[in-house]
């Protein structure tokens, strides 16, 4: 009920468009990502985040066109105009709030660490000192072992997407992964027998909150998410979306 209300609204001298039209935003995001963000078996962007945007648009009335786009560069496509928002499990920090704005966070992560073989002595992020870790590039995984561990102690492979890191922990490659804990896990139940084990550390890895991106000063656009977002958590949508996809 009135959800096109928003895009009827008269004299937003800021919308280019008729004021009569439904405004499509389009949105870029790593659909490598499961289960935040994946392609279906007919190639469409689908998953816990894909349904959170989803619903947050119905609440704005206003419609997303969702286009696949590479972790490398996602963020340079909201400078461009190529993109309006990104929604990709993005991790709101501080460095990132300097070259964009974020919505109000619509999910909590923290960080995994995966072991493989030869990962056997790895009971916390200490003991990757020395190790071969593998990263997806430019996250807050890579962030973090390059932070914490520094960069001599640690043997750092970086891969474009977070599945090609798990794959060369599985192949033996290196000895652990480091990523956000929601993949990590999807990964390991889903590829039982490659006999991963996930370690937990919640001293060095501090909670991490996921927001959609836009271009820097588009606070319109923003305006709409956070209703949307503020919206779909009061009514109970948000919730139904978290136990679909991870249980209630
Ligand atoms: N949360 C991490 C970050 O913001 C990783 C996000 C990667 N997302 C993706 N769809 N590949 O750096």
């Amino acid at each position: 009920c009135g959800q096109k209300q928003d895009a009827q609204t008269q004299g937003g001298a800021s919308e280019p468009q008729a004021s009569t039209e439904v405004k499509t935003y389009v949105v870029g995001s790593d659909a490598a990502y499961a289960p935040f963000e994946f392609q279906n078996d007919k190639g469409e962007v689908v998953g816990f985040d894909m349904d959170v945007l989803n619903a947050v648009a119905e609440k704005g009335g206003f419609k997303v066109k969702v286009i696949n786009t590479p972790w490398e560069g996602i963020f340079a496509t909201l400078e461009q105009g190529d993109r309006d928002i990104i929604v990709s499990s993005v991790t709101i920090t501080d460095e990132r709030k300097q070259s964009m704005d974020f919505s109000s966070p619509y999910f909590e992560a923290r960080q995994l660490i995966a072991t493989g073989k030869g990962g056997e002595t790895i009971k916390s992020f200490q003991d990757l000192k020395g190790k071969k870790v593998a990263v997806q590039t430019g996250t807050t995984g890579d962030e973090v072992v390059q932070n914490l561990l520094g960069k001599t102690s640690v043997d750092i492979k970086r891969f474009e997407s977070t599945p090609l890191a798990l794959k060369e922990l599985e192949n033996g490659g290196v000895q652990a992964v480091v990523g956000d804990n929601g993949v990590v896990q999807n990964y390991v139940s889903n590829n039982p027998a490659s006999n991963l084990r996930m370690v937990e550390d919640t001293q060095s890895f501090q909670p991490e909150f996921y927001g959609m991106a836009v271009k820097k000063g588009n606070q319109a656009l923003l305006d709409k998410l956070n209703a949307g977002i503020q919206a779909i958590k009061s009514d109970g949508t948000y919730d139904k979306i978290h136990a679909k996809y991870f249980g209630a």
